[in-house]
């Protein structure tokens, strides 16, 4: 799986296993998940470019750094993807925000869209697309085929848990994405849930169970 991160550090695998567990309260659920996409997204932002900037301190001239080149997008997949995005906004406060609404049909589990709203300038964009589950795979995949549609190039995909087999359709459909995750789980079930994974994660975010 070459285009697969698994981001491991024990603060984010010690808070994952909290979340997973069944009987944590939305409101732990909720607030986990933003500590999470905070560590992640501090990993995934790693090799932003820099440039030099003169500035003045107190005591003398000096060559800082400032981020350069491409700014910054997040594009949560609705609804769960919500749950990441403040996280990576506690980093990048100027980042834009785009969103996708797509929804799992519980019986077939093809991606449905309906809804869709980028930067304008999406394809001058680093783009982060986040979602906790990489399930099947279906709706990442048509997420990033509708930002690459807009426009989009620079694109990676971060997700909080992930199914070899979700893995697999973004890598065929999108050999250009990087995946980064901080859990490759084992398998689907039949419902094409995520084993051991941790549940619906909208559901679980928003209390809706
Ligand atoms: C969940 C999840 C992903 C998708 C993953 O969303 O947040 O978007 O399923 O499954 P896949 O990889 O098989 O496509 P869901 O459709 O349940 O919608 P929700 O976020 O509104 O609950
Ligand atoms: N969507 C979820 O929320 N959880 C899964 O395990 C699979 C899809």
């Amino acid at each position: 799986m070459k285009n697969l991160h698994v981001i491991d550090h024990p603060l984010i695998a010690h808070k994952l296993t909290i979340m997973r567990k069944k009987d944590t309260p939305t409101k732990d659920f909720r607030e986990l998940l933003d500590e999470i996409a905070m560590l992640m997204g501090y990993e995934v932002t790693r090799d932003l470019p820099l440039e030099d900037l003169p500035i003045e301190t107190p005591v003398a001239p000096a060559i800082g750094k400032q981020i350069s080149g491409k700014k910054l997008a997040v594009v949560p997949i609705l609804r769960a993807g919500l749950g990441m995005v403040g996280g990576i906004l506690k980093l990048v406060p100027v980042a834009k925000v785009g969103h996708i609404g797509l929804y799992r049909d519980p019986e077939t589990h093809e991606p449905h869209e309906y809804y869709c709203k980028l930067p304008e300038d999406i394809g001058e964009r680093f783009i982060i697309v986040v979602d906790p589950m990489l399930a099947t795979g279906g709706s990442a995949k048509d997420a990033i085929t509708m930002i690459k549609n807009r426009g989009g190039k620079n694109i990676i995909l971060m997700c909080l848990v992930a199914a070899p087999e979700g893995v697999a359709c973004v890598t065929d459909a999108h050999p250009d994405v990087q995946i980064y995750t901080a859990s490759l789980d084992e398998c689907l079930n039949s419902h094409a849930y995520i084993v051991p994974g941790l549940g619906d994660a909208g559901d679980r975010i928003f209390g809706t169970l």
